[in-house]
């Protein structure tokens, strides 16, 4: 879904700061070499030791910067048993996600608030449209290991859970009372969770 190439590469100048683009811009072409186009950063497990007992790693442009303009990246998620990759949506990309290892329960809620979902085997494959809040539990008892691909060099992730009650500054209790219809100290201490 990103821009098209118009050339054969373009490996991002991370730190270029003179130039504002729609990505970023390419480091000159003599100074690329393979290793700009190769990324052994999904070869290690992620450490799955946090709130959710899971972990993303990302290959996109900023870990690998050879994905410049080429409109995909990729990523590894490792969720321990009973872990999970919380509630969260992709505003520039469709998700493909292949299961390795485990078994995980894989989810996506329409626009319609439609919820559609599989368990995975190994080997089989779920895909969630673009923009669309999913999320990934593995209901297995060993660890699960799955490949996400995606259509974009960058796709972005909001986290509902930390987007709303993580955010900096903090959003108004009374609006997040308002919106779940809780109570504000309902709020206040999910706020707490995510460091507000
Ligand atoms: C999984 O949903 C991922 O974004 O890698
Ligand atoms: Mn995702």
């Amino acid at each position: 879904a990103d821009p098209d190439p118009l050339q054969d590469l373009c490996v991002a100048d991370l730190g270029a700061t003179s130039v504002v683009v729609n990505g970023f811009p390419c480091k000159p072409a003599s100074n690329v070499t393979s290793d700009d186009f190769f990324f052994a950063g999904l070869s290690r497990e992620g450490n799955t030791s946090n709130i959710f007992a899971s972990n993303v790693t990302s290959a996109n442009v900023l870990s690998f910067p050879g994905l410049n303009t080429l409109g995909v990246s990729m990523n590894r998620v490792d969720v321990a048993p009973g872990g999970l990759n919380p509630p969260h949506s992709h505003p520039r990309a469709t998700e493909l996600i292949i299961l390795l290892e485990g078994r995980l329960l894989v989810g996506f809620i329409s626009t319609s608030n439609q919820f559609f979902s599989k368990v995975l085997n190994p080997g089989e494959v779920f895909v969630v449209p673009k923009g669309l809040i999913h999320f990934q539990y593995n209901v297995g008892d060993k660890k699960a290991l799955a490949i996400t691909t995606f259509d974009s060099q960058l796709p972005g992730v909001v986290i509902a859970s930390t987007t709303l009650f993580g955010s900096t500054p903090a959003i108004p209790d009374d609006v997040l009372a308002k919106a779940f219809q809780v109570d504000q100290k309902v709020v206040t201490a999910i706020k707490s969770k995510f460091g507000n």
